[in-house]
């Protein structure tokens, strides 16, 4: 049994918080152990909480179309969300959960050494960008280390603001070409884990 294999069986039981009270199922995340890009969403929805799975929903339709416009298919990547279990009404995580399901993402990043982390939500995002706003450096990857973040907007975001589509397009529209360029990168200075790093320009 591989060290994520008994992660996954770890969060299936966990009750560090009150959420594991709610879950039909803990959705630990999915795709292959050797991943080059890992995309770090919020937290199981309805569909996810009753499956085990993540993004397999209306927002993870979206996310499998725009794997598909760029030809990846979701089984190529791994996807993973911060927190584990649904919080009740999908209300946004509280502090307290945050923290109790923090090492479970962290653990996940640092087995798989992924060489892209594709953010996909607000809680995702400030763990590389902790005072940054969406809308100003979404699509831009920055490099952290061997790591290279590249912060998305939510695909439910865009399901609701069907303007946010067309831009979430563009922007993974740059991940074959972000991954490519990557041999050519300077490597960064690595990342603390105690004090998240300022940004730093990855094409420079
Ligand atoms: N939204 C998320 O952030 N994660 C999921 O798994 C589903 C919807």
């Amino acid at each position: 049994m591989s060290e994520l294999t008994q992660l996954y069986d770890q969060i299936r039981v966990c009750t560090k918080c009150d959420l594991s009270k709610g879950r039909t199922h803990a959705v630990p995340g999915e795709g292959p152990e050797n991943a080059e890009i890992m995309f770090i969403g919020e937290a199981p929805g309805f569909h996810e909480d009753r499956e085990g799975r993540p993004f397999i929903g209306a927002a993870g339709k979206l996310l499998d179309e725009l794997l598909g416009k760029i030809g990846m298919k979701r089984e190529q990547v791994y996807i993973a969300n911060v927190i584990k279990c649904r919080p009740p009404q999908n209300r946004d995580p509280l502090p307290v959960e945050l923290d109790a399901c923090k090492p479970y993402i962290e653990k996940q990043i640092e087995l798989i050494q992924p060489k892209v982390v594709i953010t996909i939500s607000r809680f995702a995002m400030a763990r590389w960008f902790p005072d940054a706003k969406i809308s100003a450096i979404h699509g831009k990857p920055k490099k952290f280390g061997d790591l290279v973040v590249l912060p998305m907007y939510h695909p439910a975001a865009a399901l609701h603001q069907p303007s946010l589509k067309s831009v979430l397009e563009q922007d993974f529209r740059r991940i074959p070409e972000i991954l490519k360029e990557m041999a050519n990168l300077k490597e960064e200075a690595p990342i603390k884990k105690e004090e998240p790093p300022q940004q730093l320009s990855l094409f420079g």
